[in-house]
């Protein structure tokens, strides 16, 4: 067939608009975390044991009744939230069943980047920030950097953005107020009006600064901006200018132990507990490094680079890091900044075990930096496959045949050793052991192998 390129791509698109109505409203929105966890599932999320959790909930009339499968008791995410909350009431350290931040404490702001494309990037950061809500409580505000919008389709569907964005939904470049008006280059935003560009998601306390195709013009305006020199702002501190207004005017005020008023959660409070403040925020990247991601980069305190392991991914690797450190040098020498003050680390994603490529890049690389490798990594699973093509996480899918349900079972356990990693250099001291777990597992089983 015969035509031009704008006919073909104005039938595609066409094609492709109708193809995602129904896979989002037919399969995806509509099953949007409708799972439930068991209360042996729900006392491991807690960290207590299941005995303890039971007693628990006899003795508390505030308990969430739970609805039944067959004989087992089962909870939704928001019920988890609630014996969260009704736990940390009576505890001694309430802050061990909602890990909020205190007043004092900094917010993190922890960026998932890498220059290649396809590095698990968006599923390492859509699992991470899930795994913060289910096994900690926190309030986790998720940014998507990427016009790709893989991270938006992991969260779109809840109360906030019940259908995927359109270019008139306020995204990253609003947030961090590039968009020109009539009075100046660029918009400081007031504080209250950024807070409305994080949009509930059905997840308790998990907030979204969603992304669609217009999030490509932070590039253009930023580009703009460099040119044009407005007086006021270096055009690398738009989205830390605005995080950090934001955040100074949404501290953390409620305690875990002010929710329960006579044995029973505020509900209310609680809610607003939820949506007060963020205990950390996301920022999932576009394979690329551009002046955009730069800006987020600089908003960041801490950078995870999840990259694969394969031939030429080691050299991918060493241009975006020499890249990013020539950008970062030269920005030191204009203002002293504090730049990735947190933790900073390489992340092995998408490995295969029965590889040896793959295996000694690993080796290689925790010789080399061992401080800045993890040593626990994402291994290659084709079960993870049946959870992606539903944008769920493992956390969220639930498998219908005992043969998918143990290729996931096995995906999650090594998600939550990811996870625990990740937070025991986030966060030390939070974390719970699974990634110790891990290693003993994966280095052991080496072992037998050789
Ligand atoms: N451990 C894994 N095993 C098998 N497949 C995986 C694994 N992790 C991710 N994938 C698959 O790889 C693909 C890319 O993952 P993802 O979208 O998270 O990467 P990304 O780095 O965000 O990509 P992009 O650069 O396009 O933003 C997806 O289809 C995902 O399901
Ligand atoms: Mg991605």
């Amino acid at each position: 067939m015969s035509g031009n390129l704008e006919q073909f791509l104005t039938e595609l698109s066409r094609g492709l608009d109708k193809t995602m109505v129904s896979v989002n409203k037919e399969m995806t929105l509509k099953t949007r975390i409708q799972r439930t966890w068991s209360m042996r599932q729900c006392a491991r999320f807690l960290n207590v044991s299941v005995i303890y959790l039971q007693k628990f909930s006899r003795q508390n009339e505030d308990f969430p009744a739970g609805a039944y499968v067959g004989r087992e008791r089962v909870f939704t995410v928001h019920e988890l939230m609630h014996m969260r909350a009704l736990l940390a009431g009576s505890a001694k350290r309430p802050y061990d069943y909602l890990a909020w931040r205190k007043r004092e404490d900094p917010l993190p702001v922890i960026s998932f980047a890498s220059q290649k494309g396809g590095t698990a990037k968006s599923l390492t950061a859509a699992h991470f920030a899930q795994y913060l809500s289910l096994h900690y409580g926190m309030r986790v505000g998720i940014m998507d950097a990427d016009p790709q919008s893989t991270l938006t389709l992991y969260f779109v569907g809840g109360e906030g953005l019940s259908a995927m964005p359109t270019q008139n939904t306020p995204s990253m470049v609003d947030f961090a107020g590039l968009f020109a008006s009539n009075e100046a280059p660029y918009i400081d935003h007031e504080p209250a009006v950024l807070d409305r560009f994080f949009l509930k998601t059905q997840w308790p306390g998990i907030r979204l600064v969603p992304a669609h195709g217009e999030t490509s013009e932070g590039e253009i305006q930023i580009a703009r901006l460099v040119s044009e020199r407005p007086k006021g702002k270096a055009f690398y501190r738009y989205l830390r200018d605005a995080i950090e207004r934001w955040r100074d005017h949404h501290p953390p005020l409620t305690a875990p132990q002010d929710l329960v008023e006579e044995g029973r959660v505020n509900k209310q409070k609680l809610e607003s507990a939820l949506n007060e403040t963020l205990d950390c925020i996301i920022i999932d990247y576009q394979p690329a490094l551009t002046l955009f991601q730069l800006n987020n980069i600089i908003a960041s305190t801490s950078l995870v680079i999840p990259q694969t392991m394969k031939g030429f991914d080691i050299a991918t690797l060493s241009t975006f890091v020499n890249g990013l450190l020539g950008m970062i040098r030269q920005i030191l020498k204009n203002e002293r900044l504090d730049i990735g003050a947190g933790a900073n680390m390489l992340l092995p994603t998408i490995v295969q075990r029965t590889n040896n490529q793959d295996i000694n890049q690993i080796a290689n690389l925790l010789e080399y930096c061992p401080a800045e490798v993890l040593p626990v990594f994402y291994l290659r699973s084709d079960s993870i496959s049946n959870a992606s093509d539903m944008y769920q996480s493992v956390y969220e899918y639930q498998a219908d045949t005992p043969g998918k349900r143990k290729g996931i079972d096995r995906f999650i356990e090594n998600a939550d050793a990811v996870n625990d990693a990740l937070i025991s250099r986030l966060w030390p001291g939070l974390e719970r052991g699974y990634a110790d777990q891990w290693m003993d597992a994966f280095y052991q089983d080496d072992g037998e192998d050789a």
